[in-house]
């Protein structure tokens, strides 16, 4: 990978002359100028999904001097140095191999083989334990079958596995899952009132085995379930309700999980791109494994449109150049994230770890600290709700926010078609309003209260039908598009580094916060302040 600074670059300078031409035009004037707009500025990916960016304040300079700026960027460079299996993770020398589980011969030129070797193993792992657990081979010790899937993992060993399994709601099958993540004993509580432990299998998901709230929830989950269970627990009993996906075999095998109840989770994987991978395990539980498979094919196809497309035709460069666009010319500072699909809600908090834990980062991959802007704040929740509330600000803020507004053409029921109808109204509506808004209708000319200006771009990503396949494209896409970003604001996206001084301070606090007053007593006054109000009720 180059590390070159893109605003040191040609097109940047270009971009910059060319915003101050640009931002006198409204999307308006664009689609006035321009009578094939909506099929010069969008993609239909093989009827699957339609990316239309027309609604947009950009014209073809700006995607040339964009297209340019991904040129000079090295875009392609990058490219294939990740699918290369390069240490493109620099700082925690790694490759970044997720691609590799999709299935992908994407990943030809790796040396290194053996990879291909270990995700079949896995594979086969994950398929053997969901079909032994779905056709209910795999019972409890007391021969019930096994009804709830628990898993216990925060970020990426939960975020992914959860956003699909209930994007795929319609897919699942008759096993209840559950997301234990928050140290907050709220959530276990409600868990654990909720089920038998006869009946339930507990996955314990982390890549280090090491994160505290994981494995606090994981010793509390054991204890529990041990007194709970009415004989004495012993490694038999456990084995049948435990498992682990981790790539720490040895915390596994230390915390009493069985050898071959352990999915590794290979180092080049990070956490945030887990989901293809051993994680996978809780959506092929959910969905059964052949809808796994699918969903894996769906991302590796827009795995290869990503490797093969020239860039004026790239769907996640395009549309990370757009994000890049409004960052750093318009100084936008958040995007916003809205599914028209009730079983999507939890794309919006998917992508905040994707793309805010990938790309918010400040110091560029040569060690310097930027100057310019990487992640924006992702944010959002599904529409029509959010019409309800936020949507005021989008329509007559101060603020531009940028939109992806995503819908599915084919409802999940054909009964109640009436509503789907409503809703897909209701989706272009609200991108048509925030484009062009009513500054010519009699209405607004009458009472400048009710005025929308118009001129808020968005997005609007539109698929056929929302299966295991169309949602790997969506996901692939957005992975892609992240990547891209960091590749041209030269950023490192792979590493988290920001998550470790918090980490590392709470474990210091809980040590000390009921012991050493001494030692707290160098804490900065708020924090001090905040420890004593905690100390007086405890
Ligand atoms: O704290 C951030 C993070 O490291 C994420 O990157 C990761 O997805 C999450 O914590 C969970 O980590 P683990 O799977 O190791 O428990």
């Amino acid at each position: 990978m180059k590390n070159i600074n893109p605003t040191k670059t040609f097109s940047w300078k270009k971009l910059k002359n060319h915003f101050q031409e640009i931002k006198k035009i409204t999307i308006n004037d664009l689609f006035i100028t321009d009578k094939k707009r909506f099929e010069n500025f969008s993609i239909n990916f093989e009827n699957m999904i339609l990316f239309d960016y027309s609604k947009n304040i950009l014209n073809q300079k700006t995607i040339n001097y964009l297209v340019n700026l991904a040129k000079e960027t090295k875009c392609f460079d990058a490219i294939y140095s990740m699918f290369n299996g390069k240490k493109i993770n620099v700082t925690e020398q790694q490759s970044v191999l997720h691609t590799a589980l999709r299935y992908n011969n994407l990943n030809f030129f790796l040396k290194d083989k053996k990879i291909y070797n270990n995700i079949d193993k896995i594979l086969e792992k994950i398929k053997n334990i969901s079909n032994d657990i779905i056709s209910e081979k795999w019972k409890g010790y007391t021969n019930k079958k096994i009804k709830n899937i628990i898993n216990i993992g925060i970020g990426g060993s939960q975020l992914g596995p959860l956003m699909v399994t209930e994007s795929l709601k319609s897919y699942k099958n008759k096993l209840n899952l559950f997301f234990l993540s928050n140290i907050d004993p709220d959530q276990l509580i409600s868990i654990i009132n909720q089920i038998n432990p006869e009946e339930s299998l507990f996955i314990i998901s982390s890549k280090t085995f090491s994160t505290q709230e994981t494995i606090t929830n994981a010793l509390s989950i054991r204890e529990w379930f041990s007194k709970n269970i009415n004989t004495n627990l012993n490694k038999n009993i456990f084995s049948k309700h435990f498992i682990a996906v981790t790539n720490n075999i040895n915390e596994a095998i230390k915390f009493g999980i069985d050898k071959k109840n352990i999915l590794p989770l290979l180092s080049e994987i990070g956490g945030r791109f887990s989901l293809w991978s051993s994680i996978g395990i809780l959506i092929s539980l959910s969905i059964g494994f052949n809808n796994f498979q699918k969903l894996l094919q769906g991302a590796n196809k827009m795995d290869y449109h990503f490797f093969s497309t020239p860039i004026e035709k790239n769907i996640p460069i395009i549309m990370a150049l757009i994000s890049i666009w409004y960052s750093n010319f318009w100084n936008t500072e958040t995007e916003a994230i809205i599914p028209y699909c009730d079983n999507m809600r939890f794309l919006p908090s998917y992508l905040q770890q994707l793309n805010m834990e990938s790309n918010g980062k400040s110091i560029d991959r040569n060690g310097n600290k930027i100057k310019y802007q990487t992640s924006s704040i992702i944010w959002g929740d599904v529409g029509t709700n959010g019409q309800h509330s936020f949507f005021q600000m989008l329509h007559q803020g101060t603020k531009l926010i940028p939109c992806d507004f995503i819908a599915t053409a084919i409802p999940n029921h054909n009964k109640y078609k009436n509503h789907h109808t409503k809703l897909i109204a209701n989706y272009i509506a609200q991108t048509k309003a925030l484009a062009f808004g009513n500054i010519n209708d009699y209405i607004c000319k009458q009472n400048i209260y009710q005025c929308c200006f118009g001129n808020k771009p968005s997005n609007s990503i539109f698929l056929k039908k929302i299966t295991p396949y169309n949602l790997g494209l969506l996901i692939s896409y957005y992975e892609h598009k992240i990547f891209i970003q960091g590749v041209i604001l030269n950023i490192f996206s792979f590493d988290q580094w920001g998550v470790e001084l918090g980490k590392k301070i709470t474990n210091y606090l809980v040590e000390n916060i009921n012991k050493n007053i001494q030692k707290i007593i160098k804490y900065d006054d708020s924090s001090k302040g905040l420890i004593n109000f905690y100390k007086y009720f405890n």
